[in-house]
């Protein structure tokens, strides 16, 4: 696995050469220089983000998902009181400016991962890691040329390998950012692309980490539920759940997060043990409604 650029800190500092191996030497020197540099954590509450945060639950696709159990003013809690490094908020205002699209879909991420956090057992999901993995999981985004992620027609060989380097720069730049409590992260930025079956990108393993698992399938959701600049209309929530529920079917997803989140979407909020699924597909897909799995 290698870079197709050179990888600089937000301050310009060189952490990879392009074309170097990344070895776990590398990793760990990437570490070593993140532990020379001193930075601090600030509460999120003070910052733009958060103020953009509470705005996601006006969202019009997710209404009926953000609904109780579990309230905004619970999520935002969570939100608000995540002491984030305060170069990583410079990061995510920096994607605000450049990428607004893939920020808002962090903020999204963030959202149901806290509340899917706080759905389970605060002992399986710690709530600071949970939702610090949905707001930087694509962070590696920030260093793919924007011409290259808005591009509107197929995307070449070589363009698509230079956007599947996303989760392993993610990884060293939080490798770089956070401190040890925080590796749980930087695994969700690598891994979220990995599939349980080994299907999935950029080593095909199929153990994968509680945070990543859970990450993964709301990730998938929100991809499916967005325009793109390839596909110019976005899939209903009906069939973005019924993709994600033929995913779990083929051991690619967490079957329980998948459960969860199509009960979410459902006003009564069934029982996931109990709940009744038709596995007819209701909508039949335009013929140009295609998902492009590497972003
Ligand atoms: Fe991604
Ligand atoms: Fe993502």
């Amino acid at each position: 696995m290698h870079l197709t650029q050179d990888l600089y800190t937000i301050y310009g500092e060189l952490l990879v050469k392009k074309d170097q191996e990344i070895t776990p030497i590398i990793v760990k020197s990437v570490r070593t220089m993140g532990e020379r540099h001193k930075d601090v954590r600030v509460p999120l509450e003070n910052t733009d983000i958060f103020t953009d945060f509470e705005k996601v639950f006006n969202d019009k696709r997710y209404i009926t998902m953000f609904k109780p159990p579990i309230s905004k003013n619970e999520i935002c809690n969570v939100a608000s009181k995540l002491k984030m490094e305060n170069d990583l908020i410079f990061e995510l205002n920096t994607m605000k400016n450049n990428l607004p699209y893939t920020y808002l879909h962090l903020l999204i991420i963030a959202a149901f991962a806290i509340k899917l956090g706080l759905l389970y057992d605060s002992k399986k999901y710690n709530r600071e890691i949970v939702s610090h993995c949905g707001f930087t999981h694509d962070i590696g985004k920030t260093r793919i040329p924007i011409s290259i992620l808005n591009k509107e027609k197929k995307l070449t060989k070589e363009e698509r390998f230079i956007i599947e380097t996303h989760p392993i720069t993610g990884y060293l730049l939080l490798n770089y950012y956070l401190k040890r409590d925080r590796r749980d992260c930087s695994l969700a930025s690598l891994d979220h692309h990995e599939r349980l079956d080994g299907s999935g990108y950029p080593k095909g393993i199929k153990r994968i980490n509680r945070y990543t698992q859970l990450i993964s399938p709301i990730d998938v959701l929100d991809a499916l539920m967005t325009k793109r600049p390839y596909r110019k209309q976005a899939y209903s929530l009906r069939a973005s759940l019924d993709y994600l529920l033929k995913e779990a079917d083929s051991h690619r997803l967490s079957k329980n997060i998948v459960l969860t989140l199509v009960s979410l979407a459902r006003k009564e909020k069934p029982d996931i043990r109990t709940m009744k699924i038709s596995r007819k597909l209701r909508e039949r897909l335009p013929e140009e409604l295609t998902y492009e799995k590497y972003l």
